[in-house]
């Protein structure tokens, strides 16, 4: 199979070339060079996404057994790849996202089939968005869609709910004893999901002959409360977390006072109560249908520890952000004077 990842080099989609190239595809990756990720065997196209004029001259000569888009956002990257890609791939691969199921949650057990709909965060609604606009396109132009939705993934980002994913704050936060930020009671449920675990599921669905139209998800069958993720995240750090539990209520209000950073405004909403304060239960069995060989096998309490030696081999990665202390600073704060 001939294959292009636009992205490739990605917390998820690095697992995913990897285990691509060993399953023998010729893989090709679409990006901008700027991450410095090696993966043998990859023949890479360097060009941005969003100018299409470039792209197209770079893409023209080529056709592909499956297409997949790892950073698609908005239904204008949906337009833009069908006029890329209509007629010249056998299955244009959309990567959603799992928090896109009915918030708030009216059955814990979430499968395909769950309602989407989410009022808490517009990056959710965005990706629904992209959906419908890949179903319109499949349904009356035949556009070979498959919709995937990960949820919390990860293997080069740290995946807890508050804190940080692209650097070392937390663990920093952790080491030094500072408190960490648990929302509610700590006992809602979620999953966590290595990135070599999710390219087993995902690399079987590439040439797949049944799979156009279809939406999976594809998670961990293992379910740990957030004390549990926040332990064993600590645990892998060698040391010991000091949990300061906070209602996700009152972190959201709080966090929308927060004007200077990312996190702060309607963020923290859309983070926890149209995501991870959510208790989830993801059924698999409908990857495990069509890719019957899926299991996952990485239990966070491992997979996790290899992620921090990831961070820990190389000291540049290791970044302490001091304005997401402060970020959490101020909501402990806030709250223990609140207790007062
Ligand atoms: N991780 C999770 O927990 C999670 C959960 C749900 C859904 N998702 C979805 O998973 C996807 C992210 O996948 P990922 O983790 O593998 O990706 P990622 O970590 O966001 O990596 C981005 C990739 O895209 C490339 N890239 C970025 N901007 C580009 C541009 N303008 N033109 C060309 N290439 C560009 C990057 O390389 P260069 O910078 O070198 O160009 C890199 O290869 C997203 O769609 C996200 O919504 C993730």
């Amino acid at each position: 199979m001939k294959v292009l990842f636009i992205g490739g080099t990605g917390n998820i989609s690095t697992a995913v070339s990897r285990l691509a190239i060993e399953k023998g595809i010729d893989l090709y990756h679409l990006n901008r060079g700027t991450r410095k990720v090696e993966i043998k065997g990859v023949k890479t196209i360097h060009g941005d996404i969003s100018n299409e004029q470039e792209v197209s001259g770079a893409l023209e000569k080529h056709q592909w057994d499956a297409v997949v888009n790892w950073i698609a956002f908005k239904p204008a990257d949906i337009e833009r790849d069908f006029r890329l890609f209509h007629k010249k791939t056998k299955q244009y691969f959309f990567i959603s996202s799992a928090s896109v199921y009915q918030k708030p949650v009216f059955h814990p057990v979430i499968t395909e089939s769950t309602p989407l709909k989410n009022p808490y965060w517009d990056y959710s609604r965005d990706k629904i968005a992209c959906e419908e606009k890949c179903n319109q396109l499949y349904r009356e132009h035949d556009f070979p869609v498959v919709i995937v939705r990960p949820s919390l993934t990860y293997d080069t980002e740290i995946p807890v709910a508050i804190g940080s994913w692209n650097d070392y704050t937390i663990v920093d936060r952790m080491k030094k004893g500072k408190p960490i930020i648990v929302h509610g009671d700590g006992t809602s449920l979620w999953t966590v999901t290595h990135s070599d675990d999710f390219a087993k599921g995902f690399t079987g669905l590439l040439g797949h002959q049944q799979v156009i139209g279809h939406a999976f998800h594809i998670t961990s069958d293992e379910l740990l409360t957030w004390n549990q993720i926040y332990e064993a995240l600590a645990n892998a750090a060698g040391t010991e977390a000091n949990m300061i539990h906070i209602p996700t209520d009152f972190i959201c209000k709080e966090a929308k006072k927060i004007d200077w950073i990312w996190m702060g405004g309607n963020f923290m909403e859309g983070n926890l109560k149209g995501d991870k304060a959510v208790s989830v239960i993801f059924d698999n069995t409908k990857i495990k249908t069509f890719v019957p060989e899926f299991k996952a096998t990485i239990p966070f309490s491992e997979g996790i520890k290899r992620t921090l030696q990831w961070f820990e081999a190389d000291k540049s990665r290791m970044v302490v952000h001091a304005d997401y202390n402060r970020f959490m600073d101020t909501i402990i704060a806030a709250y223990e004077k609140a207790l007062k």
